[in-house]
């Protein structure tokens, strides 16, 4: 006999309720000692990431400044000095790479940007200079500072977007065959291109295609029964916390990695691959287990899993009917 029954149906409901209160604050308990243990400002120690995204963090200030209709002269003198310090410890550490070759060529863009409308900045040319003997000049990749758009260029990609984008379903029921490694990084190639809180681009994407590993990662996943195991492949979705920085930023890695999350699920569907968002919404043990499982470091947070495959010539999907624009749009 249940010992339930003999509890009244409202006690029941409001000792439900606190126990979610209680799981709640646990959760949230157990989220924030992650966050402050591995996001920029509050880590102890800083690992190779952290210097990373603090570089592009300081240079993108000035890329952004630079980008601006009119760049004030000289502006940002604080943000240059900081960058070009902490560039420097980056270099001694970790050397040259394309994070630390793009700061360096913002650093170049600035000082070229004041030259132009003459304001020589001598002594961060001279250090600029020093900095960049350190390189192989022919290996040095131009990207950093800002690029020149035109118009027509953007207009020429006349893509129809709403025929894209209704054209997209959630798709549950896979031909067989296997996916190829080569268009799924066709895919997050593309996806890159996603934007993300000062370009931090905090995302990474684990791919799964053998057998076995699909089938221990997906137990993990309540949403995929009769059909996650047609799957070609699964992939999960992250985003690293060692990319973000202060209170404010805590729940930035989740907004970056939905974001990107929603590009790789067009960028499939436009190489014609059929994809299938699966939520990761997990209590931290299983959080815990399948990270375990499918060797996905503590400091990163799960977004979701995507099952992809190929399509089939005639399938179902699920109407999911969209709520009207007039409930959604707020016109002030
Ligand atoms: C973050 C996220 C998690 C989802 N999780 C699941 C899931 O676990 N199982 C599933 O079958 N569909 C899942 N979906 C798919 C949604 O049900 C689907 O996107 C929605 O019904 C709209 O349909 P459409 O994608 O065909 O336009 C998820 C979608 C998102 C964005």
């Amino acid at each position: 006999m249940s010992f339930k029954k003999f509890i009244p149906k409202p006690i029941r409901r409001i000792a439900l309720r606190m126990l979610n209160h209680i799981q709640l604050l646990n959760y949230y308990f157990k989220d924030m000692n992650r966050y402050s243990k591995h996001s920029f400002d509050f880590s102890n120690s800083k690992a190779k990431r952290h210097h990373e995204t603090d570089l592009i963090y300081y240079y993108h200030k000035i890329e952004k400044g630079l980008s601006l209709p009119n760049p004030r002269i000289g502006f940002g003198q604080k943000v240059v000095n900081h960058l070009l310090s902490i560039l420097n410890h980056y270099i001694k550490q970790y050397g040259w790479d394309n994070v630390s070759i793009a700061a360096l060529n913002t650093l170049y863009s600035y000082y070229y940007f004041n030259e132009k409308n003459d304001l020589r900045l001598n002594e961060l040319l001279n250090k600029l200079e020093e900095l960049s003997k350190t390189i192989d000049a022919i290996s040095r990749p131009t990207v950093g500072g800002i690029d020149e758009v035109k118009k027509v260029d953007i207009d020429k990609s006349n893509i129809d977007f709403k025929e894209f984008a209704f054209s997209r379903y959630s798709i549950r029921n896979y031909a067989p065959g296997n996916v190829s490694i080569d268009l799924i990084k066709e895919a997050v190639y593309i996806a890159q291109k996603t934007p993300s809180v000062c370009n931090r681009q905090p995302w990474r994407v684990y791919v799964y295609s053998n057998e076995e590993d699909k089938i221990n990662i997906l137990k993990y996943q309540n949403g995929n029964v009769g059909f996650g195991d047609g799957a070609s492949k699964i992939l999960i979705v992250t985003s690293e916390l060692k990319d973000f920085r202060g209170p404010r930023e805590r729940n930035q890695s989740y907004i970056d990695g939905g974001m990107y999350s929603m590009s790789l699920i067009y960028a499939l569907h436009s190489l014609g691959v059929g994809s299938c968002a699966l939520n990761l919404a997990v209590s931290p043990q299983t959080e815990t287990e399948l990270k375990n499982t499918a060797n996905i470091s503590e400091s990163e947070v799960l977004i979701m899993m995507i099952a992809v495959g190929n399509l089939p010539k005639k399938l179902n999907v699920a109407s999911s009917p969209r709520r009207a624009v007039e409930d959604v749009i707020a016109i002030n």
